[in-house]
């Protein structure tokens, strides 16, 4: 029955916020989300924002479902692709929504993965000072991260994310059906930020995971629910990303960053080299937190689990990437704040860590 996959997963305060909002998760959700925001959302006219690649899956469905509750969508598509993250790109939407006659009265959907996510948002964001932004992740990745937490903006040439704002979503809706159409290094490149959860606060969905068989919908349904509960809490604790806990969520990213910058952002996606920062991060764990050698093996099967890569390829510039780190993160008489994992299920930052320490667990790489 189409009800029992429906599950409303409410996840909690968020200081600063207007109020906490609602994830719902489950199977054939886009075909009833018009009804479904009826109940909750008291506006009528909205830009559905998608790319090139999704709106030609989903948007016609999107659109005459929100038709059929009695909203007035317009359709805004851009390029699909990194690329589109970017100022132009949100003043283009912005034009298009004045054009159409959208006012703050309005709303805004993202459809698309974790680059809709964050250029819809930050729209929706600065859109008469800030309007609804509803959430319809269509990636692995922004289902059980991007969409979660608020954070919203663009790219400009000097970096990633470097312009936005935070701007808690009304609504997400995570219907799992998308995820049929998405390619498989799409998918896997969700499980490097699962895999994260797992190693930075749950030790029991780390063995969920080494026990995973791809075809069950309803444990994937189980384990996205279960990323956002602890994205959520994490967040919820330090929203503003000020106090620590929020940081603990940058674990493998430091050098994953890096690894990106060094690869263009061509060579590896995000999850991808955030597999490799992580297993950089369990070297260093390793010889600085205590991590047990087997467990920082256990991390890497789990990563080759899923197809992701744990070596750099023999000829990567690796230099390229001791460079960025060096751009992206300041160090404080040598040392730098790094996040470490003691154990399966546990994370703090260190700030023990020197260059030296990172120069060698990217060359074991
Ligand atoms: N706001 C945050 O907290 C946060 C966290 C992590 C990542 N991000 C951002 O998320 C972005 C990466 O997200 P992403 O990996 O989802 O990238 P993406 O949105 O570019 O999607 C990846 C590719 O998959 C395609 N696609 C999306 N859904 C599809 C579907 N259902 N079927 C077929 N194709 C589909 C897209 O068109 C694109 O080509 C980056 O911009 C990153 O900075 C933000
Ligand atoms: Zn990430």
């Amino acid at each position: 029955m189409d009800t029992l996959d429906f599950s409303i997963q409410n996840i909690g305060a968020l200081r600063d916020t207007r109020d906490t909002y609602q994830v719902f998760v489950g199977a054939r959700l886009l075909r009833r989300i018009g009804p479904l925001l009826r109940r909750h959302v008291d506006r009528k006219r909205c830009a559905i924002v998608s790319d090139g690649n999704v709106a030609p899956l989903f948007a016609d469905r999107v659109k005459e479902n929100l038709a059929s509750g009695g909203f007035r969508p317009i359709l805004i598509t851009i390029p699909a692709g990194e690329k589109s993250k970017t100022l132009k790109q949100a003043g283009v939407i912005c034009d298009r929504m004045i054009a159409a006659g959208l006012d703050r009265q309005s709303f805004v959907v993202g459809l698309g993965g974790g680059m809709i996510g964050d250029l819809a948002g930050f729209v929706a964001a600065i859109y008469h000072r800030g309007i609804p932004h509803i959430q319809v992740p269509t990636t692995l990745l922004a289902m059980v991260d991007s969409s979660i937490g608020g954070k919203t903006g663009v790219d400009t040439r000097a970096g990633k994310n470097l312009i936005g704002v935070f701007h808690q979503p009304s609504f997400v809706i995570d219907d799992l059906d998308v995820l049929k159409t998405l390619p498989r290094r799409e998918f896997n490149q969700g499980f490097a930020e699962i895999i994260k959860h797992a190693v930075i606060a749950d030790a029991k969905m780390f063995r969920m995971l080494e026990s995973w068989k791809a075809s069950d919908a309803s444990i994937l349904k189980r384990l996205i629910k279960r990323n956002i509960e602890i994205k959520s809490r994490l967040v919820a604790t330090d929203e503003r990303d000020r106090t620590g806990e929020r940081a603990l969520l940058n674990f493998g990213h430091t050098i994953g960053h890096a690894i990106e910058r060094a690869g263009n952002y061509s060579k590896f996606l995000h999850g991808e080299a955030v597999s490799l920062g992580m297993v950089a991060a369990c070297t260093m764990s390793v010889t600085k937190a205590g991590l047990r050698p087997e467990q920082r093996d256990a991390i890497v099967s789990l990563l080759e689990q899923f197809g992701l890569p744990t070596r750099l390829p023999p000829k990567f510039p690796r230099r390229k990437v001791l460079d960025a780190v060096k751009v992206d993160k300041k160090f404080e008489d040598g040392k730098i704040r790094f996040v470490v994992t003691p154990r399966i299920g546990v994370a703090y930052t260190a700030h023990n860590l020197t260059l030296d320490d990172i120069r060698e667990a990217v060359r074991q790489l």
